[in-house]
């Protein structure tokens, strides 16, 4: 997605990450209306601005981002208290490093949605719904298979984009990620089930696609 030429006030933009959140866990709203805010939220924040909300230069000085160079971890991004964050956001915000030619692993997500807006650089982004899922198998279905440069991002709820894998394409990849966890707090959720894609060609364009654990996402993705 890109963004729109307008931009607004960090702190009523982190009030309303907040409150479109809440909304979510509250049931006022649908995962694919959140997907929505989230378009409009990162298309109306001007990038340098947010940049120097979170002090990004600072996060990069402080080496906040060194040990993802195996893990690939999120680490927790925190507004600058003049933004006026609220307290007890209900998303989580983080951000990542992603080395070139490295991968955030092809995964699946239940009960979750998430938002990535790119940082800088550029990530080769393949996202596919989720269609169909046992414990071990998945049937997906790609949706998507492009480039996101900075500014740019891409969403993900159970029923849309479930799955993703994201390449970095350059030495300064990072990604801002938007994060909500048990979107039904009474369902089972999970954050991370890896993907193997090179599955059984089934028909209309689904793969069905086994689910495998991380050193052999890592082997094949890594
Ligand atoms: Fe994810």
């Amino acid at each position: 997605m890109n963004r729109l030429a307008t931009s607004i006030d960090i702190r009523e933009w982190t009030h309303r990450l907040d409150s479109l959140g809440r909304a979510l866990l509250n049931k006022q709203i649908t995962a694919l209306a959140w997907l929505n805010g989230m378009d409009e939220l990162y298309g109306s924040m001007d990038l340098d601005r947010l940049l120097k909300s979170i002090d990004f230069g600072q996060m990069i000085n402080n080496s906040a981002f060194d040990y993802i160079e195996q893990g690939r971890k999120f680490t927790h991004v925190q507004f600058l208290p003049e933004t006026g964050e609220p307290a007890n956001m209900v998303v989580e915000t983080k951000a990542t490093k992603v080395p070139k030619g490295a991968s955030i692993l092809p995964h699946a997500h239940l009960n979750m949605v998430s938002a990535f807006l790119t940082l800088s650089g550029e990530f080769h982004v393949r996202q596919f719904d989720r269609l169909h899922h046992d414990e071990n198998v998945f049937h997906i279905r790609q949706t998507s298979d492009h480039l996101s440069k900075a500014g740019q991002w891409n969403s993900h709820s159970d029923d849309k984009n479930n799955v993703h894998w994201l390449t970095a394409m350059t030495d300064d990849s990072y990604l801002f990620s938007t994060k909500l966890e048990k979107v039904d707090p009474n369902q089972y959720g999970a954050s991370n089930l890896w993907v193997n894609l090179n599955g059984k060609d089934l028909s209309n364009g689904v793969i069905q696609a086994e689910r495998i654990n991380y050193d052999r996402a890592y082997e094949l993705y890594g």
